[in-house]
């Protein structure tokens, strides 16, 4: 009788294109969602932290756009770079109609209507403290006239033709009134892609400066943000948002919290993202330059070890790097 304990494993990947072959995960461009800042100066600012960082300037948005469909990348997720002076308490700025987000959203669908546009939902870009919500004298969060704001917001930006919101702000009971928001106003087709356990994080550094929140460095925001201890809270609070009819499932940061993307995939069938956050990216980019890693081959094994975890979309500063 044969013995079959000496195992010829590597007859799985001998060449190429047996290798091709059994590729269990894939990394396509329409895997993964850009996050891009947009102001309403003439040029474009370079963010030399992130991968081809920049803060995009309206004028030019709709060429990067462009620029983007064309490698594949289907989805883009908004963020508004106020100047530190039109920054204040009330965040009133985030429900201007006239606004950054509503501008883009409004140009990118006139004249891409195939791309989705997903803006974030939370007022970190328009408080003078960089919280995410409102604030009382004492600095407490006040969930429930915050979660007030978010709602119009997330309606504001339906109106402009907005495919999801993205709420990034981990305020209790934001996902059901923003959905109830939305149909209420007749958008019962405009999703929600919810950032269920988002994490406080050390790796949001480079994002608070694109959004000129850099003095804002040490800012805590673990009153609502979950602590990188916990796990099972996470769960309960993806569980929360499925209840509270979020269409897709968001975690963030990616790297260090696979786990929770593992356990995610485990209880819901909708799809999930990941974020790969600021940070993460700018750690690829600076070792990379520093000569330590090869750039394209860390980033795809980020990103691949993202996709076996059960990562759908993947939310990355260097989508269109790596296909470029
Ligand atoms: C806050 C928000 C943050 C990010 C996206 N939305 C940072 C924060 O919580 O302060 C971080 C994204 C990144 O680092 O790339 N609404």
């Amino acid at each position: 009788m044969q013995s079959h304990l000496f195992e010829r494993n590597r007859r799985l990947r001998l060449h190429p294109s047996i290798r091709t072959m059994v590729a269990e995960n894939t990394i396509l461009p329409c895997h993964l969602i850009k996050p891009i800042f947009i102001h309403l100066g003439q040029d474009d600012i370079p963010l030399p932290r992130l991968p081809d960082g920049r803060v995009t300037a309206m004028s030019n948005l709709l060429a990067y756009i462009e620029k983007l469909l064309k490698i594949g990348i289907l989805g883009v997720n908004l963020y508004p770079t106020l100047n530190k002076e039109d920054k204040d308490l009330t965040a009133e700025e985030a429900l201007n109609p006239d606004g950054i987000i509503p501008q883009a959203i409004k140009l990118i669908k006139e004249n891409f209507p195939e791309c989705v546009v997903i803006p974030d939902i939370a007022l970190d870009p328009y408080t003078s403290h960089g919280h995410d919500g409102l604030i009382d004298s004492l600095g407490n969060i006040l969930n429930d006239k915050s979660v007030d704001m978010l709602i119009r917001q997330s309606v504001l930006y339906a109106d402009m033709g907005a495919d999801y919101v993205a709420p990034s702000d981990m305020f209790d009971g934001r996902t059901v009134k923003i959905r109830q928001a939305l149909d209420a106003a007749n958008h019962n087709y405009v999703g929600i892609i919810a950032y269920s356990a988002k994490f406080a994080s050390a790796y949001y550094g480079p994002f608070r400066a694109a959004l000129n929140n850099d003095h804002l460095k040490a800012i805590d925001k673990r009153s609502y943000q979950l602590e990188p201890t916990n796990s099972r809270q996470a769960i309960d609070e993806v569980l929360s948002d499925i209840n509270e009819g979020a269409d897709m499932i968001m975690i963030k940061p990616a790297g260090h919290y696979l786990d929770i993307v593992l356990k995610t995939r485990e209880i819901t069938n909708k799809p999930i993202a990941v974020f790969q956050v600021s940070g993460e990216c700018a750690l690829i980019k600076h070792a990379a330059e520093s000569g330590i890693i090869d750039e394209k081959r860390a980033v795809m094994e980020q990103l691949l070890s993202m996709r076996r975890a059960g990562a759908d979309l993947i939310f990355t500063y260097y989508a269109e790097k790596l296909f470029s």
